[in-house]
C-alpha cells in the first residue's frame, strides 16, 4: 500500500498513529538539528519532521530532497509545538521513521505556490507543473463538480446524454471550421463541429425528445479572454416545446448550479429584448447589476450652435453617481479612454452637477444653464453626479457608451465577483447585414425560427425580422444562447435562399437535414451554455483559460506540446496534400 492517508487528512485525533503518506516535496527547511519538509498532494500539505530521534541514514536521505521530489514516508503522527492555524493539518506533524524517494525532480522553472513567480508563457509550457498549484487545480475540481451537477439536473429532467461525432461535414456559416483531411477519400475533408447543432436537431427528428451533451466544440476564430478554439458546451435540445419551456428549464439548471455549487440563491431572471438592451445598455449582453443606463439627448442638444452635436446622428450619455468632483486630469484620461480605437469615440463632453447645485459642462459656451438643467433632468441626475456624453453614429455610440458604462462600473466597484444577476435577452434580429460581402448572415444560425408575426417581412424587410432566439447573460457575460428552430422544410428553404444559398448549394450543405425534415420533424428548440465561461464565472476568473486543463494561447498554440506542428512528407502524401512551404 503506497499510503494509508492523504496529505490533507490527518488531525490531532490521529496523534500516536503510525501512518504512510506519499506526495511531492513542497519545501525543505533545514535548521541544523532538524529538517522540516512540507509534503503535498491534491488534498493538502502535511509537515514532516526529521530530528534527533530519526535514524541517521534516514536523516541523511532527507538531506538529498529537493523541491518536487516524489517521496513516500512512514512515521508517527504527533502534536506540533508551534501550530499553523492556516492549514487544516496545521496542528500535527509526522515524526518520520522511513523515507523512500520514489522519484527525483529537476528544480521546477517556477514556484509551485498559490502566487507563482512564473510568467504566463512559462506556466503554459510546463502546464503539468502549473496544474499542481492550488488555484488552478481547484478550478478544475470546481469544473468537475459543475459537470456532475449539470448531469444530475438534466438526468432528473429526463434528458438523454448522446455523443455526436467529432468528424462531421463542413458548414460555412458562423466561425471558420477546423478541417481534417480524409486519407481514404482523397481531396475530401471532415470538419470538427462548431457545435452539434444539426445533429441534435436530427436527434429530435429521431424522437429523443430531450437531449444533452457536455461537448467539445471547435471554432477557428480570433481568441479573446472568453474564447478558446476548442471549448465546451452544455448542449441541449427539446421537442414539443416553445421558447418559454426552454427558458424555464434552463433557469432551473442555472439556479440549481448556483445553489449546489456556490450556495447562492438566484432571484428573478428579468427579460430584455435585444432592442431594449442595445438602447439602454449599448450591449446585447448587459450587466444589469447597476444602473447608469444610456439616455438619448439627440432631441434636446441640437441647434444651439455646437456643430459636433448638430451633425451627429446620435447624442447620448450616462450619469455616473457621485463623480461630479472628477478633476480635469481624470476627465482628460477618460476622454482618451473613449478615443481609443476599440471604443471609437471622437471626443467626450461632460456635465458636472456640482454638489452646490450649479452645473458646469465642457460646452458651456453653447448651452445655457437651463439647457444643461434639461439634460440633467433627462438623466434624473442629482447634485454630485457626473454626466458623460458621446456623439456620432447611433449604433457605434451606443456601443461606446455601453463600454464606458462598464468601465465606470469597474472603477466604482459596482461589478463585484460575488454578486450574480442573470437575465434573458430575447427577440434577437434574425439576420445581420454584412457590408463587406453585401449579404445577410444568420445572427444566430440558419436554423433559427423567425417570430411568426414577422415571417411576412422575410422577403420585403429582412433586417427587421425578429427571431425566437434568446441568450442567457450573467453579469455582462454571454453564458448561453439558443433558439426555437425552423421545423418546416419550406420555411427552411426560404431562409437558405435569404442567406444567399442557391437550392443546389443548400442541398449540398444541408441536404441531410432538409431530407430529415421530410420525415416528420417535431417542433423543437434548444440552447447551449458555454461551460468554460460558466466555470470561470463561478471561479471568479477573468479568463476561461484556467478553467481548461490544457488550453491554447492567444495565437491558438499549445505551447506545451508545441502544436500546431509540421507533419512529415510521408503523412502529407498519404493525405494527398501538397503544401508549398516557403523557407
Ligand atoms: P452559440 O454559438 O451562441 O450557440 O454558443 C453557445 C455558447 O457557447 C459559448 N461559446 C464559447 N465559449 C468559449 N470559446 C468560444 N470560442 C465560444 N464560442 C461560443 C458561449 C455561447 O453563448 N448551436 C448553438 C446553440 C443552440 O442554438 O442551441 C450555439 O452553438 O457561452
Amino acid at each position: 500500500m503506497y499510503r494509508t492517508h492523504t496529505c490533507g487528512e490527518l488531525r490531532l485525533e490521529n496523534c500516536g498513529k503510525e501512518i504512510t503518506l506519499a506526495g511531492w516535496v513542497q519545501r525543505v527547511r533545514n535548521l541544523g538539528g532538524m529538517t522540516f519538509v512540507d509534503l503535498r498532494d491534491r488534498y493538502g500539505i502535511t509537515q514532516l519532521v526529521f530530528d534527533e530521534h530519526t535514524e541517521a541514514a534516514v536523516r541523511s536521505k532527507a538531506d538529498e530532497l529537493g523541491r518536487e521530489y516524489v517521496i513516500q514516508v512512514t512515521g508517527r503522527v504527533r502534536e506540533r509545538s508551534s501550530k499553523n492555524k492556516n492549514i487544516p493539518t496545521g496542528e500535527i506533524e509526522i515524526e518520520v521513521a522511513q523515507l523512500n524517494i520514489l522519484n527525483a525532480s529537476l528544480t521546477p522553472p517556477f514556484t509551485i505556490e498559490d502566487e507563482s513567480d512564473g510568467g504566463d508563457d512559462l506556466r503554459m509550457k510546463y502546464r503539468y507543473l502549473d496544474l499542481r498549484r492550488n488555484p488552478v487545480r481547484n478550478t478544475l475540481i470546481l469544473r468537475s463538480k459543475m459537470a456532475h451537477a449539470t448531469r444530475t439536473y438534466l438526468n432528473s429532467q429526463d434528458f438523454i446524454e448522446v455523443e455526436t461525432p467529432v468528424l462531421i461535414k463542413s458548414t460555412p456559416e458562423g466561425a471558420r471550421d477546423f478541417v481534417v483531411p480524409s486519407r481514404m477519400n482523397p481531396g475530401e475533408f471532415y470538419a470538427l463541429p462548431q457545435s452539434p447543432q444539426q445533429l441534435k436537431q436530427l436527434l429530435m427528428v429521431a424522437g429523443f425528445d430531450r437531449y444533452y451533451q457536455i461537448v467539445k466544440c471547435f471554432r477557428d476564430e480570433d481568441l479573446r479572454a472568453d474564447r478558446q478554439p476548442e471549448f465546451t458546451q452544455i448542449d441541449c435540445e427539446m421537442s414539443f416545446v416553445e421558447q418559454e419551456d426552454v427558458l424555464t428549464m434552463f433557469e432551473g439548471l442555472t439556479r440549481y448550479l448556483f445553489q449546489e455549487i456556490k450556495g447562492v440563491e438566484i432571484g428573478q431572471f428579468p427579460r430584455l429584448s435585444y432592442a431594449e438592451a442595445m438602447q439602454h445598455y449599448g450591449s446585447d449582453k448587459p450587466d444589469i447589476r447597476f444602473g447608469m443606463t444610456i439616455r438619448e439627448l439627440t432631441g434636446v442638444v441640437k441647434n444651439k450652435g455646437f456643430q459636433v452635436f448638430d451633425e451627429a446622428e446620435f447624442v447620448g450619455g450616462i450619469c455616473v453617481k457621485g463623480c461630479s468632483e472628477y478633476t480635469r486630469k481624470q476627465l482628460d484620461e477618460l476622454t482618451n479612454w473613449v478615443k481609443r480605437p476599440q471604443i471609437g469615440a471622437k471626443g467626450m463632453v461632460y456635465l458636472k452637477y456640482n454638489s452646490d447645485g450649479t452645473l458646469k459642462s465642457s460646452v458651456d459656451k453653447f448651452y445655457t444653464p437651463e439647457d444643461l438643467q434639461q439634460w440633467a433632468n433627462l438623466f434624473g441626475a442629482k447634485p454630485g453626479d457626473l454626466i458623460l456624453v458621446l456623439s456620432g453614429e447611433k449604433n457605434q455610440m451606443r456601443k461606446a457608451l455601453g463600454e464606458l458604462r462598464l468601465e465606470m462600473g469597474n472603477r466604482l466597484g459596482l461589478r463585484g465577483k460575488e454578486t450574480f444577476q442573470p437575465l434573458w435577452v430575447v427577440d434577437f434580429p434574425l439576420l445581420e447585414w454584412d457590408e463587406e460581402t453585401q449579404r445577410y448572415y444568420a445572427m444566430h444560425h440558419p436554423f433559427t425560427s423567425p417570430k411568426p408575426e414577422d415571417i411576412a417581412l422575410l422577403e420585403t424587410n429582412p433586417g427587421e425580422v425578429r427571431a425566437n432566439a434568446y441568450d442567457l447573460v450573467i453579469n455582462g457575460v454571454e453564458i448561453g444562447g439558443g433558439s426555437v428552430r425552423i421545423f418546416d422544410k419550406e420555411l427552411q428553404a426560404r431562409m437558405f435562399n435569404l442567406l444567399g444559398f442557391t437550392p443546389e448549394q443548400a442541398e449540398y450543405q444541408f441536404g441531410f437535414l432538409m431530407n430529415a425534415f421530410k420525415f416528420g420533424a417535431p417542433p423543437h428548440a434548444g440552447i447551449a451554455f458555454g461551460f468554460d465561461r460558466l466555470t470561470s464565472m463561478f471561479a471568479g476568473l477573468d479568463s476561461i483559460r484556467d478553467t481548461i486543463a490544457f488550453p491554447k494561447n492567444n495565437s491558438g498554440r499549445d505551447v506545451m506540446m508545441d502544436c500546431p506542428s509540421l507533419i512529415s512528407g510521408e503523412q502529407l502524401k498519404e493525405l494527398n496534400l501538397k503544401i508549398d512551404i516557403k523557407e
